[in-house]
């Protein structure tokens, strides 16, 4: 099994002002199974195309005798209308049986060869990408967010899957599934790049142990400088009413003298106090600071907020879930449940009129003037993403806001969004959402792509509102704390 050697490696994009990567040297073995981690904007994609060679460093160097295989592939252009067969045909140097043999572990029925590549879920792309991901002969994975559009049951099979095979780095914000899968961790953190021999458990536990530590010799620190500053500010009006004093005095140059003596006494712990304070600030840049977010929204001025009469959805002249009937009431948190591909985001489609109605059997019963926010499902192309929010978005202060709170440093805000990284992209249509305080707020997936810090921030801001919301998401712990009701659609 071979190594990759990353030595004194640096490298930042033209439009930034640090490099995103500095000095980075670290060392790892093929057979291990590696979790990268870090917040969203750290370089987790970037490090991975530096290892593919689409990235040149500006210095320092990579050295290994591996064949690195990339996890989304780049899909031709007609993907969606192309049978899974001919998308693997075109983007695969593996022989048929061979992906075959892969979809087959992931349990994926070898039937989806011949269905149209756009019709399977996200769930279903992702197993399909993997499967020819660890076909490919003599490959080492770069696996760049796996989990994102899969269920919880696909997550455990995907988790599974992954632990049988030799070696691979994977990205992900998801602590359960790098848990389940990989056994070293190398974290970008931010002043710092860190390997971890452990997975993410062990990686979370000794950072949130070094952040305390700063945390509490932080107070420490800060009690100091007040016990200092009291003194000297004592000092100082001494000093001061001593000089006055004197200069009517005979003995003036003696007082003086001693008041000078005092004031330099006073500089000189100034100055220490100045160098501790800086110490102790540069320490600190290695810790994340989260602040509290809120999520506003605006109470429908009714007990009753809408109702679905018998809805279902048909799509390609299949009907995709049975009939649902509910009602959402002013503070429920009503959670859409159900495995990939059956028609979650489509019923929300429909409840925002955006199928034909041809496409939407029963009805919906939503009264006049109520407003219905929608969080979208991500998208990577930033045309889409910008239609989605708005072209001006970037000059609404209010959703600069929300991005700085959710962890975006404001030089970002002046990168083209083409640039963004798939996080930071989601956070433009989440800051965008929730900009618009509606009266029901309807999230698909708000948890993807998302960092840890982010969701938990999230997680946090939702649990505290007594919004109106409905909620889709394959994150378990999130709906099971945030949601009350839930509605599982079955076919
Ligand atoms: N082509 C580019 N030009 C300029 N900046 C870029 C470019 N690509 C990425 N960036 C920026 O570099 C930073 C790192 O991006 P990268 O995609 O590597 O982050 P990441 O760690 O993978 O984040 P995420 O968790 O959101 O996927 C981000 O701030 C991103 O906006
Ligand atoms: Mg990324």
């Amino acid at each position: 099994m071979g190594t990759i050697q990353i030595q004194n490696l640096t490298f930042g994009y033209p439009d930034q002002e640090t490099p995103l990567l500095s000095d980075l040297s670290v060392a790892f073995d093929a057979s291990w199974h590696l979790g990268l981690v870090g917040r969203n904007g750290r370089g987790k994609t970037t490090l991975l195309h530096l290892l593919m060679g689409d990235l040149q460093p500006s210095q320092g160097t990579i050295t290994t005798d591996l064949a690195f295989h990339y996890f989304p592939q780049p899909l031709p252009a007609q993907a969606d209308a192309m049978t899974v067969s001919a998308v693997l045909l075109a983007i695969s140097a593996a022989e048929p049986w061979q992906w075959q043999v892969e979809m087959q572990d992931l349990g994926l029925p070898l039937t989806i060869l011949d269905q149209p590549f756009g019709t399977l879920s996200g769930g279903e792309q992702t197993k399909v990408l993997l499967a020819e991901l660890f076909s490919a002969p003599a490959g080492f994975a770069l696996i760049d967010e796996p989990t994102n559009h899969l269920d919880t049951q696909g997550r455990a099979q995907t988790a599974r899957y992954l632990r049988q095979k030799q070696g691979f780095i994977v990205v992900s914000h998801d602590p359960g599934f790098l848990n389940d899968t990989t056994d070293h961790t190398l974290a970008i953190e931010k002043k710092q790049v860190a390997l971890y021999q452990g997975s993410y458990g062990v990686w979370h536990r000794e950072k949130t142990a070094a952040d305390e530590r700063e945390a509490a010799e932080q107070g420490q620190l800060k009690k100091e400088i007040k016990r200092l500053t009291v003194a000297e500010r004592q000092r100082e009006s001494w000093s001061n009413k001593t000089e006055a004093k004197v200069s009517a005095s005979a003995d003036r140059g003696f007082v003086s003298h001693r008041a000078a003596k005092m004031m330099r006494k006073a500089k000189n712990l100034e100055r220490r106090n100045t160098t501790a304070i800086a110490d102790k600030e540069a320490l600190l840049k290695n810790v994340d600071e989260v602040e509290p977010l809120t999520v506003p929204y605006t109470p429908w001025r009714e007990p009753v907020v809408l109702r679905a009469n018998a809805v279902t959805v048909r799509l390609a002249e299949r009907q995709l879930f049975q009939p649902v009937s509910f009602t959402l009431n002013r503070g429920d948190r009503l959670q859409i449940q159900g495995p990939n591909g059956i028609g979650k985001s489509s019923l929300i489609h429909a409840l925002l009129g955006q199928l034909p109605t041809s496409a939407v059997q029963g009805a919906f019963q939503i009264p006049q003037g109520l407003n219905l926010a929608y969080l979208p499902q991500t998208f990577a192309d930033p045309d889409k993403l910008l239609e989605a929010v708005g072209p001006d978005a970037l000059k609404d202060q209010t959703i600069l806001y929300w991005l700085h709170k959710m962890g975006m440093p404001r030089p970002r805000f002046l990168v083209p969004v083409s640039h963004w990284s798939m996080g930071e992209k989601k956070k433009l249509l989440l800051a965008a959402a929730l900009q618009k305080p509606g009266n029901v707020l309807i999230w698909d997936e708000p948890t993807n792509y998302l960092d840890v810090d982010t969701r938990n921030q999230l997680l946090a801001g939702v649990q505290k509102s007594n919004a109106t919301m409905i909620i889709i998401d394959h994150d378990r712990e999130f709906t099971d704390t945030v949601c009350n009701r839930r509605l599982a659609l079955v076919r």
